[in-house]
This record gives C-alpha cells, structure tokens and sequence, in this order.
C-alpha cells in the first residue's frame, strides 16, 4: 500500500488500537434540513474534536467546518436524488477528484444501493472513484445503503459489504445486524457501523458496544449523537466503549454523568437570548442599504431576519470577509432567535 494511502487510512482508522470514531454529518446531501441538523457549523463545533474524522459534504465542509481542523475528512462525493424523489439509488458522483484533493479529503465516502433498480450504476460508479482516488493514494468509503424494501440481515449485509470491498473499497460502512460477525469474517477490509434512526442512549451504545465485538472497527454515528438532548456526553459515551474499551453499563452511566453536568450548567448559565441585550445596533443609524433590493444577507441564505427591524446590511456585495476566518455567516452563531419564544426545529423530513 502507498505510503499516502496508508497514512490517510490511518488517520481514519487509529492504528494504535484498529478503531475508528467517525461522526456522520453528510444527512442532508439527500434529507436536507434535517431535524436537529438544521444549522451544520453549530451542530460540528462542539463535537469535531470528540471524533476522529467528519463525515461531511463539501457543501457543509467548505461553509460549516473550520480549515484549521486536524480532524480529518471523509467527503461524500456521491448525490443526485432527496428524500421526496423518485429513487434514492439513482445516485452519481457529484464530486470531482481535484475538489476533493482541494479539500483535503483523507477519503472519499460514496453509496451503494445493492438489489436495486441503479445496482448497476452505483457498484460500477464506487470501481471508477476507486480507480480515480487510488492514483492519488486516496481511501475510498463505501456506504451499503439499504432501501425501505432490502432488509438488513446479515445475507444481505454480507453481498453487499463483499461487493464493495471487491470493487477496491478501502473501508465499508454497513448497518448492524443479527450474525454481524459472518458480515464482518467474509468481508476482507475494516467494517464501519452507521448509527441509524435515534434510539434511546443506551441503545445506542448497546449497538456500538455489539458492532466493536463483532469485529467491527468502529461506529459511524449520527443522528444518535446530534439528535441527542445531550451531543458532546453522547459521543464522548460512545467513544469511551471504541476507544477506551468500556462496556454498556461503563458508557451509559458517563452519558448520564456528562448529560447531568450540562443540564445543571445550562440551567446556571444567565439567558443568552439577545432579546434581553441591549440595542446592539452599533451606529443606531437607519437602514444603509443604498438601493431599494431585498436584504442580500451574507450567508447566501434565505432571509431569516423576522422581525421587523431595519436591514444592516451594509451593503449589497458578498461577503466580503477577507481574513481567512471560518465562515462567519450568521447561521453560525448561538441562537438568534429574536422572542423569547422556544426555537422552532422544522418538520423532520427523513423517511
Ligand atoms: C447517510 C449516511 C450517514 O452518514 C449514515 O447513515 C450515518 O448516520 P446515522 O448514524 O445517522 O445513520 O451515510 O446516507
């Protein structure tokens, strides 16, 4: 194996002990705003150093995640279909290879829909980005994605993870299942577990816990820690049984500590809502923005300023930030919610 290759790989995977923590983030390249991920940069920030990479989008890497991480990357570099599509296996490389060596890609993440109607396309799809991203000692991910109708047993599970690894896949992302040990024994590269569809915490942990046993290098995991009530005490719980070789019990009793821990400093901390600050309008001049065009805000986002003060907006240009500071647009700060009212998470789109 080249010697990028293998430093990427072990960046992903921790060679000290054959495990990987890798926190999941790329939900709405195909759900959108999904629930609880709404605001990527806000859910990312606390957790991107509890985990050992990000999987993420270029979209979500490019305006959510600092460029002074050390957390590696893993970018999804496949797309095409939503949630409210026709198919969601009519799937396509959405990303070129030259993007994700600008980004710095440690690998390259890509979904395929065995036993259904684009099978074809998308196994032929994971040979040509495995061919592409070896030339330039580049991993490739590939995520077995399971239909509503393909059940998750471990027959299933086993064609297609040894499908992947065949076409060249350097690591495959699959769902836990009964007889997980036969997916992994007939599996010749590392097996990640995705987390799948919020659970309770120990459940969640239950199946981490199960995967690593199993033979499983490590856990995939994302709406079972951002959709938490308490994110950063779930990972640090599910890292402690991939890393630190807890047990269920171990794990759930440091999620209940940490989530303790955070409920009590919530509850002490003074109301942050910017409702009950002062007039931060810095010059209290009226609206500058010199022509009569709607407010173009920053973030390229539709506008979410809902009340009905004066546009601040200086001026009509994009932003126009020329340090080289993270993405300052304003969907990354704290709450801004203007009312005193509780924020409103939109309706959950997923399946
Ligand atoms: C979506 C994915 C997700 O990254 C994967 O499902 C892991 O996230 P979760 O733990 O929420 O299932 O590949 O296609």
């Amino acid at each position: 194996m080249d010697w990028g290759l293998k430093n990427r790989l072990s960046s992903i995977i921790k060679p000290n002990n054959n495990r990987a923590l890798m926190l999941a983030v790329d939900h709405g390249y195909f759900l959108g705003p999904t629930e609880k991920l709404e605001n990527p940069a806000k859910v990312i920030a606390p957790l991107l150093k509890h985990c050992d990479s990000l999987m993420v989008t270029r979209g979500v890497q490019r305006t959510s995640v600092p460029a002074t991480t050390d957390t590696p990357m893993v970018l999804r570099v496949s797309g095409g279909s939503s949630i409210i599509g026709d198919d969601l296996s009519q799937e396509d490389i959405t990303v070129s290879i030259e993007d994700a060596i600008r980004l710095n890609a440690s690998a390259l993440a890509m979904s395929i829909f065995v036993g259904s109607k684009y099978e074809y396309q998308t196994v032929v799809n994971l040979g040509k980005l495995v061919s592409e991203a070896q030339k330039y000692g580049i991993p490739v991910l590939a995520v077995t994605a399971v239909g509503k109708e393909l059940g998750k047993d471990a027959r299933y599970l086993s064609l297609a993870c040894r499908m992947a690894a065949e076409q060249g896949a350097n690591i495959v992302k699959t769902y836990y299942c009964e007889n997980f040990e036969k997916v992994v024994q007939s599996c010749p590269v590392p097996i990640i577990v995705a987390g799948g569809k919020k659970i309770p915490e120990r459940d969640a942990l239950q199946l981490t816990y199960n995967s690593i046993k199993a033979g499983a290098v490590g856990v995939d995991i994302g709406r079972n820690v951002w959709q938490s009530e308490h994110p950063v005490a779930m990972i640090k719980a599910v890292r402690s049984i991939v890393h630190g070789n807890s047990n269920v019990e171990q794990a759930f009793n440091l999620y209940k500590k940490l989530a303790n821990e955070n409920s009590k400093n919530k509850s002490n901390k003074p109301n942050q809502n910017k409702s009950n600050k002062p007039n931060q309008n810095k010059s209290n001049k009226p609206n500058q923005n010199k022509s009569n065009k709607p407010n173009q805000n920053k973030s390229n986002k539709p506008n979410q300023n809902k009340s009905n003060k004066p546009n601040q907006n200086k001026s009509n240009k994009p932003n126009q930030n020329k340090s080289n500071k993270p993405n300052q647009n304003k969907s990354n700060k704290p709450n801004q919610n203007k009312s005193n009212k509780p924020n409103k998470t939109k309706p959950n789109t997923k399946k």
